[in-house]
């Protein structure tokens, strides 16, 4: 275990539960806080909320591989541990979890999470490993860890709804926490993908959130969901998106397309501004009497 002023680095399964066997045996609650590292203002948000929530908080650090399909930004993801260490240690952190690639897949690593149906639609058929990945890294940490708290963001609003189903299925005893996103002043989600934008694509980006939003309030005042989808995905075209992957109404919870409004629902977007791919999503509240 390294040990900076404040945060110990710990690297192996077998340190992690030495140090959460020694919180628990003082009746402390546990958070962990799951990262591909590259630490912004949207991770900051999740680590407060564990902060306020949970005695002691681990945040772990892996980028992940198995999420990343052949043709994705694996090599050129941000990584910058120092930087982030620095961040965590100001906030007050406790542990960060950052094992080696063997410590998570050692030779002979054979097992894969799969949830069936919420990985299917949106993401799912233009990233067709990335859940299966997400699914059983994030399995992995909460077994290695098992905290009481997880804390994930709205942002990647699907991931948040698989992350719940698995918990649930798998009987891993751990409340998954949504963070609501963190946004820039004009409305972009914090993603660490964002400074993959140029100049000219950045000033193009909010416009994701703000049609979400329209869209959203167009459903709320009772228009017509396939109507406000078609609209969206032109208006997304005409504001300077190069292809939209997905434009969807969906139910909040199962995420299965929806045609009315009956229950609370959720607007979710995948775009590309030249070879940059966002994500976003928005809630859309049910009329009460609908
Ligand atoms: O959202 C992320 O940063 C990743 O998908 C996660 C949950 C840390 C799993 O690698």
């Amino acid at each position: 275990m390294m040990q900076t002023y404040g945060i110990s680095v710990i690297r192996t399964v077998p340190e992690l539960r030495d140090q959460t066997a020694a919180w628990r045996d003082e009746d402390e609650r546990i958070a962990l806080v799951p990262t591909m590292g590259a630490l912004h203002e949207g991770h900051i948000a999740l680590v407060r909320r564990a902060l306020e929530t949970c005695d002691r908080v681990i945040v772990s650090l892996f980028i992940n591989p198995t999420q990343f399909g052949k043709n994705e930004d694996l090599s050129i993801y941000p990584h910058d541990e120092i930087g982030d260490i620095e961040i965590l240690e100001e906030l007050g952190i406790h542990v960060l979890y950052a094992p080696t690639m063997e410590e998570m897949y050692p030779d002979g690593f054979a097992t894969s999470v799969r949830v069936s149906e919420l990985t299917e639609g949106l993401c799912g058929v233009f990233r067709p490993v990335h859940f299966a990945g997400v699914a059983t890294v994030v399995t992995k940490l909460l077994l290695q860890s098992l905290p009481d708290v997880a804390v994930f963001g709205e942002k990647d609003y699907q991931q948040l709804q698989i992350i719940r189903r698995l918990a649930r299925d798998l009987d891993i005893p751990v409340l998954i926490d949504g963070v609501p996103t963190v946004r820039e002043e004009d409305g972009l989600a914090l993603s660490s993908r964002n400074a993959y934008l140029s100049p000219r694509e950045r000033v193009m980006a909010p416009s994701l959130f703000k049609v979400l939003q329209k869209v959203a309030t167009g459903l709320q005042a009772g228009e017509e969901v396939q109507g406000l989808m078609e609209a969206g995905k032109r208006e997304l075209l005409k504001d300077g998106f190069s292809k939209v992957d997905y434009f969807e109404v969906c139910d909040a919870e199962t995420l299965k397309p929806v045609s009315r409004i009956k229950a609370a629902a959720r607007v979710l977007a995948a775009a590309y501004l030249g070879k940059t791919r966002l994500i976003d999503n928005h809630p859309v509240v049910a009329n009460r009497g609908d």
